[in-house]
């Protein structure tokens, strides 16, 4: 179980970007965070993987504090993190790549397997390098395939469908909905889709920093898309 307790995260400029934000993510759950562009959510991705620390609060990870651990050692306790914006690696491969991540070399059914699990042919892809000449889909994808073989206790993915194609994003769905129900280990998914929302266990909405809204797909799902209030500080329209 991963639990944030009481987070803030101040910018560098002064800015308050994440004000006293709790939740939990219970063990072999799908919860999603969802909420507006600048809510705060890649932020919240970020302290969970290790790559920022928190400026107050404690993050739990199966009850050891981990708030003070880098991203290795993070990612050695049992924690994926797939980038919104994946990061390249210009002279390794695929294989090379999907490896690492497993943690141990792997024979070529299990390089097509990872592949073909995100829909990219493993003939075609293996040997290529993860370089600029990927399209922004692609190395989504190859992302993707690399945070599901490492099979984590706790696999994050910010946004996993930013630049996915429609067809794609349907074999996302399908990939999700089997990690799903296999209950091994707990995935927590930033999105904006209704589809991956719609497969959620739990939904955590965060908006302005805060955790607006947290509880059972059930409870929270009516809640949102509701029309949203205009900006505070705009004129009102017909003025
Ligand atoms: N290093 C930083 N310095 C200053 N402000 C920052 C920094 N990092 C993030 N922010 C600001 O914090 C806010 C939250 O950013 P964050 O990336 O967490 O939003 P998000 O909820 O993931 O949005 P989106 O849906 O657009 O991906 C934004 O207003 C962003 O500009
Ligand atoms: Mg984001």
């Amino acid at each position: 179980m991963l639990e944030l307790k009481n987070i803030s995260w101040k910018a560098e400029d002064g800015a308050d970007i994440l004000k006293d934000v709790s939740f939990v993510v219970p063990d072999n759950k799908f919860v999603v965070i969802t909420g507006p562009n600048g809510g705060g959510k890649t932020t919240t991705a970020k302290l969970i993987a290790g790559l920022m620390a928190p400026t107050s609060g404690q993050i739990i990870f199966d009850g050891t504090d981990i708030t003070k651990l880098g991203a290795t050692e993070r990612a050695k306790t049992g924690i994926g993190y797939a980038f919104q914006q994946p990061v390249r690696f210009k002279g390794i491969t695929v294989r090379e790549l999907i490896e690492m991540a497993a943690g141990k070399a792997l024979n070529e059914a299990d390089i097509c397997h990872a592949l073909t699990e995100v829909g990219l042919c493993a003939n075609e892809y293996a040997d290529r390098e993860v370089n600029a000449s990927l399209s922004g889909g692609e190395i989504k994808r190859i992302e993707i395939a690399t945070v599901l073989a490492r099979h984590t206790e706790l696999s994050v993915f910010d946004e996993p469908e930013a630049g996915i194609d429609l067809w794609s994003f349907t074999n996302l769905i399908e990939i999700f909905t089997r990690h799903r129900e296999s209950r091994k280990g707990s995935m927590l998914v930033v999105s904006h889709q209704e589809r991956l929302l719609n497969i959620a266990d739990e939904i955590i909405v965060i908006a302005d920093g805060k955790v607006t809204k947290q509880g059972t797909r059930e409870e929270i799902l009516p809640t949102l898309f509701t029309t949203g209030k205009a900006c505070k500080s705009c004129p009102k329209q017909g003025n």
